[in-house]
């Protein structure tokens, strides 16, 4: 990805976003991908996804995965998360291979330990902000009350406290991406994968959620793996990985200014 790189580097300014050497790197890992393979048969046509991927995300680190469309970004984060099975390699979560757990534990790893955020909200429309929050809780078996009391602490974390009784449609895409992070929280996660988070996102809310997304790391220490095509959103980052054709082809570290 030659192209993006000479992209940030020409475009960060001096103060705001500088290479550095990588004290990210004496963090332990919560994640360790090692030679990660994905393969998608399609009947006729294989794809080759992923080429042998090694990545670790640091426990409080904002890493951000870039690279053009079709790259295979999204295959990454869902190999990575247990999403999507893998054809090859090892990843390794808080210590525990994801090829060593079952479907079912697996799934309850995820319910536990992980939140999710796409570009496209994935909020049920009949339920209110604070019942979409709650629903991943309730769906674990959390009492109404706690679920509830769980929820309204995500969306005060948010700043939505005055929207919790809204359904989505009455909220605009900022305030729904809002929601989403706010249910992605909800269970004190140990990291946080998000596809594309502001892709649906003008500038204006799309710097809003990447400013939101950063507060949090920073203040609650949350670990996040964002996926995106959007360079301002990768430079608020602490490193960049890119890819290109299933492989990382570049990895970048930055100090962004407070
Ligand atoms: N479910 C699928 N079936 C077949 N091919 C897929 C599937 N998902 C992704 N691919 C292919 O894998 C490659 C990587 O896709 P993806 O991870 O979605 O890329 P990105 O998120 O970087 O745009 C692409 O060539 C894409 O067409
Ligand atoms: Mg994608």
């Amino acid at each position: 990805m030659a192209v993006d790189a000479r992209h940030l580097r020409e475009s960060a300014t001096p103060g705001q976003a500088r290479a550095v050497s990588g004290s990210v790197d004496e963090r332990p890992a919560i994640v360790e991908a090692r030679q990660v393979e994905k393969r998608y048969d399609t009947g006729q046509l294989e794809v080759q996804a992923l080429r042998g991927v090694s990545v670790s995300v640091r426990v409080g680190e904002m890493l951000a995965i870039m690279g053009p469309s079709g790259s295979g970004k999204t295959t990454l984060l869902n190999c990575l998360s247990g999403l999507d099975r893998i054809d090859g390699g090892d990843v390794v979560i808080e210590g525990v291979s994801l090829a060593s757990m079952s479907d079912d534990e697996r799934t309850d790893y995820r319910a536990r330990r992980m939140g999710f955020v796409f570009q496209f909200y994935n909020l049920m429309p009949v339920l209110s902000a604070v019942e979409n929050v709650e629903l991943p809780l309730l769906v674990s078996r959390v009492p109404a009350r706690r679920a509830r009391a769980q929820a309204m602490d995500a969306l005060d974390m948010v700043g939505l406290t005055a929207r919790a009784d809204h359904v989505p449609e009455e909220l605009s895409g900022g305030q729904r991406q809002r929601v989403t992070i706010a249910r992605a929280l909800v269970n004190n996660p140990a990291i946080v994968w998000a596809d594309e988070p502001t892709g649906d996102l003008d500038s204006e809310n799309a710097q809003e959620i990447v400013a939101l997304m950063r507060r949090l790391n920073r203040e609650r220490g949350l670990t996040f793996l964002v996926v995106t095509h959007d360079i301002s959103v990768g430079r608020a980052t602490d490193r960049i990985v890119r890819m290109m054709d299933g492989e990382i082809v570049d990895e970048e570290f930055l100090e962004v200014a407070e």
